[in-house]
């Protein structure tokens, strides 16, 4: 196939993109979207602070927009994201114990029951765990209303869109043996054991030479789809240019080609000036939208599945 969607709907995957309710009226860029993409993510537009601005006061315009271009192109969405320490309304930052919980949960409810129906995966807990290489949950004003945050925002989120696939989404869990992705794995074990309803584990995959990408990612999707959740690569993105970019695009697409359970990819953002990192140039399209090696590379990866 020709297309990055067509050509993962040959194994049954998808290929999706992150993109923005700004740049819609941009044609290059939505023409590209609609023609390469199957799913879209909403880079921002259904985060806390867009949706809840005021407490128990929402607003969806920009994420219906999303939404709405997603319908009318005949694409899936995947929904990000529930819950996150990161990006909440001012109203949120300041909350702590039993009242915050109790907005965190509310806030979890209401927007999954907004798009209940148009949602293939929720991000529904976003980056819970830290980076400080001990497997420790990452400090936040939600980890402080107690451990069981998490799974208390996966249960509202199962009762407000019981047909939604509910991940856990982070990065830097990509090298299988670092503690991040070890504590992630043991989450998710935890809460099969214990029946949370979990169903996916996103994984960004933001790659850059601080953040290589590992030679045996393949393993780490494979160790978290042994758990008996999906895997999707949520925010695919890899800093550097040329023939050396196109050979990391293809092991990671590879990687979850061979992972029956990797249901997915999507990368973050149309062309490399869209990025949130424009200037290590890592996505699949130019500033003018021309392919690139790393297109072809996928493409080709795609197809020899
Ligand atoms: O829309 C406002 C604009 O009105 C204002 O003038 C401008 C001034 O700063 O800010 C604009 O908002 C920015 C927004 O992107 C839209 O461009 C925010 O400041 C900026 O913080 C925000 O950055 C986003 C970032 O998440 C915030 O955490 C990036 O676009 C987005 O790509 C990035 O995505 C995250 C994922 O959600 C989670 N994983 C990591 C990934 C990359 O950081």
């Amino acid at each position: 196939a020709t297309t990055l969607g067509a050509s993962a709907a040959q194994s049954g995957r998808y290929f999706g993109v992150a993109i923005s309710a700004g740049k819609l009226g941009d044609s290059t860029y939505t023409t590209i979207a609609n023609r390469e993409f199957d799913m879209v993510t909403a880079e921002n537009e259904m985060k806390l602070d867009a949706t809840e601005p005021n407490q128990n006061q929402f607003n969806y315009s920009s994420g219906d927009r999303i939404a709405q271009w997603a319908t009318s192109n005949g694409k899936r969405l995947r929904g990000h994201t529930l819950a996150w320490h990161s990006q909440q309304p001012g109203w949120m930052q300041n909350m702590s114990g039993t009242a915050l919980r109790n907005a965190m949960l509310n806030h979890v409810t209401q927007v999954a029951t907004h798009y209940r129906g148009q949602i293939y995966a929720w991000d529904v807990v976003n980056e819970a765990f830290s980076d400080n290489g001990d497997g420790s949950r990452r400090d936040s004003n939600l980890q402080r209303t107690g451990n069981d945050w998490i799974e208390a925002a996966f249960r509202a989120a199962r009762a407000a869109d019981s047909g939604a696939k509910l991940c856990y989404n982070d990065y830097n869990i990509d090298n299988p043996s670092h503690a991040k992705t070890q504590a992630v794995l043991a989450m998710v074990r935890d809460f099969k054991a214990r029946g949370v309803p979990i169903d996916c584990v996103g994984l960004q995959a933001h790659f850059n030479s601080g953040n290589p990408v590992p030679s045996n990612f393949q393993t780490t999707v494979s160790n978290f789809a042994a758990l008996g959740v999906d895997v999707q690569i949520t925010e695919l993105d890899i800093q550097g240019s040329g023939t050396d970019q196109a050979n990391k695009y293809r092991t990671v697409v590879n990687a979850c080609l061979a992972v029956a359970r990797c249901t997915g990819i999507t990368v973050w953002g149309v062309r490399d000036s869209d990025s949130w990192r424009a200037s290590d140039t890592p996505l699949l399209f130019d500033n003018s939208g021309n392919k690139k090696a790393a297109y072809t590379a996928t493409l080709d990866a795609l197809n020899a599945a």
